[in-house]
């Protein structure tokens, strides 16, 4: 069965679910997303996706392309015509469709497109063994707090990533790891997770914000400083966090083993409480 994708107000089968030539997303990469995982059929953190696509929205003075009332009712029907039970929303908001010329068009609508993907995210078989990751150089622009689908560099370091038998790469700017090309990044040394603060260097994940939150319930100590590879070498423990991988156990890191090859206790506490709760939501 073909899936039902969502364009500009219309749910169509995906072989019809077409965008303009000249929209600003495909043109100039004009354009932010949220990727929201859905659990046993419903929507896990919604609210923290929408407040995150209203800031990057805002930063890049891109109007709604429809209320929030709207938005939700887009995402939940979706996964009921697409009958999902386990897997992601991926939404998309651009700036519209327009004459090409760098500046804002005055005329244009923001659009927005919407699909489902199934993907195994509680019983995913990599978060028993743990995945690789290499560290790779960060080129990206400086405003990665926003969650534009500018994603060329992104792209790049997955693809080095595969290429050298990984799943992630950590990129790493003046020395530290700034975050993974599609998720945060946490060492674990001495019960202490590590992880980079928030800055425009790296994008504020949800699931990163969900984790502060239960390590805080469970006394699990959290230190937010930048970490360099070398330290990740030598930690503990390492994992990545994302709305498609939850909490997920690093094993090596640029062909180093990690805290023994396998996935650490801290982690897997860590990816357990965020199960619970993501399949309690
Ligand atoms: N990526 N950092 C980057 C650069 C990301 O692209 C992502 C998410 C995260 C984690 O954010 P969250 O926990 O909200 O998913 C951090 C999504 C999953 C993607 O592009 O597919």
């Amino acid at each position: 069965m073909s899936r039902i994708a969502y364009v500009n107000g219309s749910y169509l089968p995906e072989a019809e679910a077409k965008i303009s030539v000249f929209d600003r997303g495909f043109l100039f990469a004009d354009g932010v997303y949220e990727v929201t995982p859905i659990v046993n059929g419903r929507l896990v953190d919604y609210d923290a996706h929408i407040e995150r696509l209203d800031r990057s929205l805002g930063e890049l003075r891109m109007a709604w392309p429809c209320s929030r009332q709207e938005l939700r009712a887009m995402h939940e029907e979706l996964v009921k015509r697409n009958a999902l039970k386990e897997g992601i929303i991926y939404m998309q908001v651009t700036r519209g469709v327009a004459d090409r010329q760098f500046n804002f068009p005055k005329e244009a609508k923001s659009s927005l497109v919407a699909f489902p993907q199934v993907m195994v995210l509680v019983d995913n078989p990599n978060a028993r063994t743990g995945v690789k990751v290499i560290t790779t150089p960060d080129i990206r622009w400086l405003r990665r707090d926003i969650k534009s689908v500018m994603l060329l560099a992104p792209v790049l370091g997955k693809q080095e990533a595969y290429e050298k038998g990984a799943n992630e790469g950590w990129m790493v700017e003046d020395g530290f790891v700034t975050e993974g090309t599609s998720s945060n990044a946490y060492i674990v040394k001495d019960n202490t997770v590590i992880t980079r603060p928030l800055s425009n260097r790296i994008l504020a994940g949800c699931t990163r914000r969900a984790l502060f939150r239960l390590a805080k319930e469970h006394d699990v100590k959290i230190e937010e400083r930048a970490f360099t590879p070398d330290e990740a070498y030598a930690a503990d423990e390492a994992f990545l966090t994302s709305a498609s991988q939850f909490v997920m156990p690093i094993v090596e890191i640029d062909g180093k083993r990690v805290g023994g090859g396998q996935p650490g206790p801290v982690t897997r506490k860590l990816r357990e409480l965020f199960l619970q709760e993501a399949q309690r939501d």
